[in-house]
């Protein structure tokens, strides 16, 4: 009883205690920096200071000490960046200037096979300006004496780029024309420089534009020619990210940059959880409006908070997202028991114990209690909680994904490591290790405790086919999207398990602990690397077109999409989108649907933004008169929410389509829906006389849904071009969350079976 009254005591210490914390921590004095965002750039770069400076005496509650700007964006919009009160910062958010306020947060991080896979061959017929294209990539900076960037046979960067090489330890080149790095608070870094220490920089850079480098290999893995998808594009290199994180206003600060110095595509592999649900409180969601403005695409990635539904970052509608999928090759390593029983799971594993048998233990079993562990703090092989004298020379078998470092420690011959269900990705580790399903691990568990001197090898791993490629591996960011529901996020996707490409010498190839190997050529996974697919592909298309909108490009990828199947993805679209990209398809697309500057001021008026605000982001003079429904923006994907389950829904969509295939010809709608659900399409034939002439459509779904979520597609088809749109139509058991859903399965069955072991003991 006291032991009862004791934990309560303690609960309610720690309530008081962490209400405490909050009232302490919603202070109106306590001054915190905001990234205040006042639009297009209208005046000069002094008047815009002192205009910004005036904005900011404004709202001071203490007169007397003046506060300073931080930052100012001046180049492609205006903005700047000042330490507020809470107070200060409301009061900033209704000042007449001001489109928004939010916090400055800090952004995480978030091959090449991976081309052919795609049917992409290094011998695809290419423009001939490729090497007109410039690719900005805002991320960790680069290794500039990578091969993937040496600048053999580049001419001087195209008259029109006006961007700096800001480095004082390496010159640039004709491949790399442009380095700036964005610093706000000092650290610890090694050099305060574009140069990419941390090497998710120079891998993204690599995948999209870098030179091929043949005879590749990681550790032996992946042999082959690693490239670029713009092999010959140029790169401006925008560093934002630090040992520290990548901070909101650094970001900003490069895209202010990035789209006066004249980028063509911004690659963005950086990502964090959607805060705010405005599409102006956020630095990417601002940048890449700005960046269209001028007729500059933005890729970036889902990101890597897979497989929860609305998981997907960066979802501006001005912008492409792009999922993860996998290839046709996977890293098996297998692991053989004393027993000779096999096992099969998933590393990056050169190290080679000779098929030699080790002793084996369970991390359960070797807890270090001198500092104060026992086997349930060890399971999970945190550092410091294995006993090294137990665990030194043998096979340590640990739960989760956090036991490499330990196990390095402690000298363990190798690891063998408890995972998760889905395995789909492989990782290398700083000794034999091997990555297995939960339930075979179970099955090793049993082995250890059956046996008085249990054994196992782990043998290096083979590079096998995936028959199943491609699908969406669990990590990468699922839809409905969580700014603008009618808005299909991800756009698509491109490969992102186990890209191979180039990787700074410094780095050494893992983050664990006792890692020391490096490598100029690393295997990484993530949205971070899909994310650089779509630049080059992008880049690629554009090159054939230098004409063509961000829009329009977006559309080409997307229509040309390779499908993908909803029966191995089961959250379908809001996995993939419309599918994975086929950048030499895309080059011509047939028809494609343009949204503009103008298109996406009206979609605004229709999410209620006012008139005021939205005449401080654009040049054009708007009246909120016509405007259009989120449903009728001119995206190639349509989304429809049911309002309720199983109950009668219906919905329109507007779309224009722009012809940019053969000048006569006549496309005929095609319609795939599942039972249930009608999909009409008015007018259901488009007849072009010209190129460059728009016919509009009216898409209708009406029905009642089975399933929560519903695949379906639009193709106009003329003979030659299909344009493929995806469709998804949905109901709010699709926003649950898939764990809900197990969950409550999981108790139906336990329910069943407690009444029938109850009748059965009856
Ligand atoms: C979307 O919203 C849900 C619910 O508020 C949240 O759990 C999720 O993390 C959000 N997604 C992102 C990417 O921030």
């Amino acid at each position: 009883m006291e032991g009862t009254s004791f934990v309560y005591l303690l609960l309610l210490l720690v309530n008081i205690s962490s209400l405490l914390l909050q009232c302490h921590g919603t202070s109106k004095d306590e001054l915190k920096t905001y990234i205040v965002y006042t639009g297009k750039t209208m005046d000069d770069e002094v008047s815009s200071l002192a205009r910004h400076q005036n904005m900011l005496q404004e709202v001071a509650s203490s007169k007397q000490e003046s506060k300073s700007i931080l930052k100012h964006y001046k180049r492609s919009f205006s903005g700047f960046v000042a330490d507020l009160t809470e107070e200060e910062a409301n009061k900033m958010a209704v000042h007449e200037g001001v489109v928004s306020v939010f916090p400055n947060e800090k952004k995480q991080v978030l091959t090449t096979k991976s081309w052919d896979f795609i049917g992409f061959p290094i011998n695809v017929e290419r423009a001939q300006p490729e090497s007109d294209i410039i690719i900005g990539v805002i991320d960790h900076g680069i290794w500039p004496e990578s091969q993937s960037f040496n600048d053999i046979g580049l001419s001087s960067p195209p008259s029109r780029w006006k961007g700096p090489c800001q480095a004082f330890d390496f010159h640039c080149n004709n491949k790399i024309i442009g380095a700036r790095y964005y610093k706000s608070k000092i650290d610890k870094d090694l050099s305060v420089s574009p140069r990419d220490t941390n090497g998710h920089g120079t891998h993204i850079a690599s995948i999209a534009a870098g030179n091929p480098v043949s005879m590749a290999s990681m550790l032996g893995f992946g042999q082959g020619t690693t490239r670029g998808g713009a092999s010959s594009a140029r790169i401006a290199v925008y560093k934002v990210c630090w040992s520290t994180g990548c901070e909101d206003m650094d970001i900003l600060a490069a895209f202010d940059d990035a789209i006066a110095d004249g980028v063509d595509i911004i690659s963005f592999s950086l990502g964090g959880k959607i805060t705010a649900d405005t599409h102006f409180s956020d630095a990417l969601s601002i940048g890449a409006f700005h960046a269209m403005k001028n007729g500059i695409l933005t890729v970036c990635a889902a990101g890597n908070s897979g497989p929860n539904h609305a998981s997907v970052m960066n979802v501006a509608p001005w912008a492409i997202s792009v999922a993860a999928s996998t290839l046709d090759r996977k890293f098996v390593t297998q692991v053989k028991l004393g027993n000779n029983k096999f096992f099969e799971g998933t590393s990056l594993n050169n190290f080679d114990l000779k098929g030699e048998l080790y002793p084996l233990i369970y991390s359960r079993d070797a807890p270090n209690k001198e500092a104060g562990f026992d086997g349930d703090s060890s399971r999970n092989c945190p550092i410091n909680s294995l006993d090294e004298k137990l665990v030194k020379g043998k096979i340590v078998l640990c739960e989760g994904n956090e036991g490499a470092s330990e196990a390095f420690r402690v000298g363990a011959a190798g690891l063998l490591i408890q995972g998760i269900a889905y395995i789909n990705v492989a990782y290398s580790f700083p000794l034999p290790a091997c990555y297995l399903h939960t339930k075979d691990a179970t099955k090793i568990r049993k082995y250890i405790h059956s046996k008085r001197t249990p054994t196992a090898t782990i043998f290096k791993t083979n590079e096998l086919r995936d028959t199943l490629a491609p699908e969406v591996p669990s990590f990468s960011g699922r839809g409905p999207n969580n700014v603008t529901l009618e808005i299909l996020k991800p756009d698509l996707t491109a490969p992102g398990v186990d890209i191979i490409a180039s990787w700074p010498p410094l780095s050494p190839i893992s983050e664990f602990s006792g890692e020391k190997r490096t490598l100029e050529i690393n295997i990484v996974s993530g949205t971070s690397m899909s994310c650089p697919h779509v630049s080059g592909a992008a880049g690629y298309v554009k090159s054939f077109h230098p004409t063509w909108s961000p829009a329009v490009i977006r559309s080409a990828l997307m229509t040309t999409a390779k499908q993908m199947s909803p029966t191995y993805n089961q959250d379908a679209e809001f996995a993939y989108g419309a599918g994975q990209i086929d950048p030499v398809k895309a080059v011509n697309p047939g028809m494609v649907y343009d949204a503009t500057e103008i298109d996406c001021i009206s979609f605004l008026c229709g999410l209620g933004y006012s008139q005021s605000v939205l005449q401080l982001i654009t040049e054009d003079v708007i009246s909120c008169f016509d405007t259009v429904s989120a449903r009728d923006l001119n995206y190639p994907s349509f989304v429809l929410k049911a309002p309720r389950p199983k109950h009668h829904l219906s919905g329109s969509f507007k779309r224009t389509v722009t012809n940019v295939g053969l000048p006569m010809s006549i496309y005929r709608a095609i319609v795939t829906v599942p039972k249930g659900l009608t999909v009409s399409v008015n007018p259901s034939v488009l007849s072009f006389t010209s190129l460059g002439e728009k016919k509009t459509y009216v898409l209708t779904i009406e029905g009642k849904l089975k399933k929560s979520i519903n695949s379906a597609s639009l193709v106009w088809d003329d003979g030659n071009f299909q344009v493929r749109s995806p469709i998804i139509i949905f109901d709010e058991r699709a926003e649950k969350g898939e764990s809900t859903k197990l969950y409550c399965i999981n108790f139906i069955y336990i329910v069943i079976f407690n009444l029938l072991f109850y009748i059965i003991i009856e």
